[in-house]
């Protein structure tokens, strides 16, 4: 059989800025809006700095304001809810995302719980889970839906589709599966107890995994012409002594049986700031009563 055809996940974020791009010129031109994303770090954990850059990068290039808040890596739980109590009631303001992971002494959830709904343009607050869960209009967690929509570059229509998701985290793992079942899957979500996942992951027509253990999924775990997500972004040593990204699926294995797989990097990694800028136009839009341009 050939082998598996590669989902270009950069090309289409590429398309997905640059189709953002133009409704914020849209805005601009019709409503005077421009619409803002406020990014909040602390600490100086290196791959946050780089995702917070690229974060600052892409905003700009899209043509919205981009605020950046850099934190000290001792700063106080109540200095980092000061900040997004602020943001909340900044009218220029329309996305805020707290990046994660933060350090020890804050709780990660009170501050998230603390975003206004309106401006999470993560959709990590339980407001936009439980209506995600509802099937009411929601921010939606960003790296899920660009996994979505990789999967439908390929298969425009996954109804019916047996959807196997390895990983019940609550930022990619829980929200996928809800984004599959609106999309008429018939959900399974694996996680660390389940048993013989090879076996149920052999009965998938779409395999996301995110869970965090590199190469984990082998070809054999693969259904014949299966589609294969995979969001892990693992930092390994390579058989020269280099470090490389590898994702949790087994690259080579995995696409000599699958239909189509998307590669680490150059997969789902490069969705996720793309969908941020769309949740960002969107709460924009919303905050105005604004219909969203079409993107
Ligand atoms: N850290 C790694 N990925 C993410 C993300 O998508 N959002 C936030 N807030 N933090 C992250």
């Amino acid at each position: 059989m050939a082998e598996g055809a590669l989902i270009d996940g950069k090309a289409v974020a590429a398309e997905l800025r640059e189709s953002i791009g133009k409704a914020v010129t849209t805005l601009k031109a019709s409503h005077n809006l421009t619409p803002g994303l406020a990014v909040v770090l602390v600490g100086e954990d290196p791959a946050s700095q780089v995702y917070v850059r690229n974060k600052g990068k892409q905003t700009v290039a899209a043509g919205m304001q981009s605020f950046e808040h850099k934190l000290d890596v001792s700063t106080s739980e109540a200095d980092v809810l000061a900040i997004v109590e602020k943001l909340n009631n900044d009218p220029q303001v329309h996305g805020i995302l707290v990046q994660l992971p933060l350090p020890d002494q804050i709780d990660s959830q009170k501050v998230l719980n603390a975003i206004n709904p309106a401006k999470d343009v993560d959709g990590f607050h339980p407001v936009n889970a439980g209506r995600l869960a509802t099937g009411e209009p929601a921010l939606v967690p960003c790296t899920p839906l660009g996994c979505v929509i990789l999967a439908k570059k390929v298969a425009p229509s996954l109804s019916g589709m047996d959807a196997v998701v390895i990983g019940r985290s609550n930022i990619v793992g829980k929200p996928v599966s809800q984004l599959l079942l609106q999309e008429s899957c018939t959900v399974t979500i694996a996680h660390s107890r389940t048993k013989d996942l090879p076996e149920v992951c052999r009965r998938a027509d779409l395999v996301v995994a995110a869970v965090g253990r590199p190469e984990m999924v082998r070809g054999d775990w693969i259904k014949p012409g299966a589609i294969v997500i995979d969001v892990g972004i693992n930092r390994v040593e390579g058989a020269d002594g280099k470090s490389k990204l590898v994702g949790d699926v087994h690259f080579d294995e995995c696409r000599a049986v699958a239909s189509a797989i998307t590669p680490v990097p150059g997969g789902v990694g490069p969705m996720t700031i793309a969908c941020l800028l769309r949740n960002t136009v969107q709460a924009a839009c919303d905050a105005n009563g604004i219909t969203m341009p079409a993107i």
